[in-house]
């Protein structure tokens, strides 16, 4: 008899119903010659598939394998030991794609971390990986959602740019046609020119920088959530942030309790309000708690100096919650931002720091005044020519924006407790990969 196709995610709701699934075997168990289990894989879910002495004796039976794709076909039962609470016994299966035998040398439990990246496009079909990928796409879904309630507008941005944004250290240039372009660092030019056009927006994108050293939260390529947002306040800038991550972290963690845990069972909704501290405050933290520049003649951090990533960590690892980072000198910091009114030489700058990881956000008030962002890109040494259409939007109706940029990838780290930020997305890049 044929019966209806599913998906093993609803299958809860069939139960005693006779059904069909198509889906890879994830594990396979043979109980001699009259009793076999199949652990079933669509994506979606896993069924135990269990098989009868005369589903075994089929000629196909020996094609059986990890990773064969397979059609089975039998009854759900209720049973409280399998996953997902039900099981299939199964009077009909069809064998679709057989697996070759080399797969258990591709990679398993012993394999070095460059074999395993090598072969990522099997590794992801396993329970962690593939648990990683279902719960960044569950919270891109949820970032995208937040924005959408209160009315952003999402763009899509180009990424072969004749511009910079974050400094021309980390560029990755390209020949564009016979003429110099790059990889864009950051959509935010392009999402400061559209505010005029759709108000609050938001963007998903992939941004590259050409990063020189290897550490574990570093890419060349990475989804970068961006939002931007017109006649808003610094102080909006940080209860925006601050309510994007509590939302999107609660909302996560009421879905998906289980399988959040299973991947980090420490995890915990971050206390608000989130600790504040100013660029000058965190070095005068390093100062006292003795975090060297140079640890050999103890040379201590100064005012002026960037915070590398490994203080900076210690830091939030040592205060133990999120920490908005705010106030960065305009001498480190790139030409678009706004100089606080009180002290012009820092700026209305923000980095969320979180815990086991350190920066996830970094963001700005812009400088939204002509002239003076035409200095600032004489102090950086940038000349503005390609930069007309930034300009213009300081030159036809200027206002006071501001907007953020969240490593997307870096968030998973944190949530998802993922040590290597190269697992944190499908197939990452960094200095020395290209592939799969
Ligand atoms: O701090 P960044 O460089 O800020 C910007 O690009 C701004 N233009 C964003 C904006 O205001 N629209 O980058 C923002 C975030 C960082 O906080 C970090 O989470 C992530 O992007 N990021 C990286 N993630 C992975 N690999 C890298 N190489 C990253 N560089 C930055
Ligand atoms: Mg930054």
């Amino acid at each position: 008899t044929p019966a209806p196709a599913f998906k093993i995610h609803t299958l809860q709701l069939h139960a005693t119903q006779r059904v069909s699934v198509f889906g890879w075997v994830h594990q396979f168990r043979q109980q001699g010659a009259k009793l076999a289990f199949v652990v079933l894989r669509d994506g979606t879910g896993f069924l135990q598939c269990v098989l009868g002495a005369p589903m075994i004796q089929s000629v196909d039976f020996p094609k059986i394998s990890r990773e064969a794709s397979v059609r089975m076909v039998g009854t759900l039962r209720l049973e409280a030991r399998a996953p997902g609470g039900v099981e299939l016994a199964v009077d009909y299966w069809e064998l679709i794609g057989t697996s070759a035998p080399d797969l258990e040398t591709k990679a398993n439990a012993d394999s070095l971390p460059d074999q395993l990246l090598n072969n990522r496009h099997i590794v992801i079909r396993g329970e962690t990986s593939s648990s990683v990928l279902r719960m960044r796409s569950r919270m891109l879904f949820e970032l995208r959602k937040f924005f959408f309630e209160r009315h952003f507008e999402e763009v899509t941005c180009p990424t072969i740019v004749q511009t910079q944004c974050e400094g021309g250290s980390t560029l990755f240039p390209l020949t564009y046609y016979g003429e110099p372009a790059y990889l864009t660092q950051s959509s935010q030019l392009y999402l400061e020119t559209v505010i005029p056009a759709l108000g609050d927006v938001f963007t998903v994108m992939p941004s590259y920088r050409a990063e020189k050293s290897l550490t574990r939260r570093h890419l060349a390529e990475y989804t970068h959530f961006e939002a931007e947002m017109p006649f808003i306040s610094f102080e909006n800038l940080l209860q925006t942030l601050e309510d994007m991550i509590c939302t999107v972290v609660e909302r996560m963690l009421t879905q998906y309790h289980d399988e959040i845990h299973l991947l980090n069972p420490e995890i915990a909704l971050p206390p608000r309000p989130f600790l504040r501290m100013t660029y000058a405050d965190a070095i005068r933290w390093l100062q006292e708690h003795e975090v060297w520049k140079e640890p050999e003649t103890k040379t201590p951090y100064t005012y002026g100096d960037d915070i590398p990533e490994k203080p900076e960590r210690f830091m939030v690892d040592t205060i133990g919650r999120p920490i908005f980072m705010t106030r960065f000198p305009l001498a480190i910091k790139a030409f678009y931002m706004k100089k606080c009114p009180d002290n012009p030489i820092e700026t209305e700058s923000v980095d969320v720091l979180m815990p086991g990881i350190g920066e996830i956000v970094g963001g700005s008030m812009r400088n939204h005044d002509l002239e003076d962002l035409i200095r600032q890109y004489q102090a950086n040494g940038i000349p503005p020519e390609k930069y007309y259409w930034y300009i213009d939007q300081r030159k036809y109706g200027t206002c006071p924006h501001g907007g953020f940029g969240l490593g997307v990838e870096r968030l998973i780290c944190w949530l998802l407790k993922q040590e290597h930020i190269r697992t944190a997305c499908l197939y990452p890049r960094y200095m020395g990969r290209a592939t799969p």
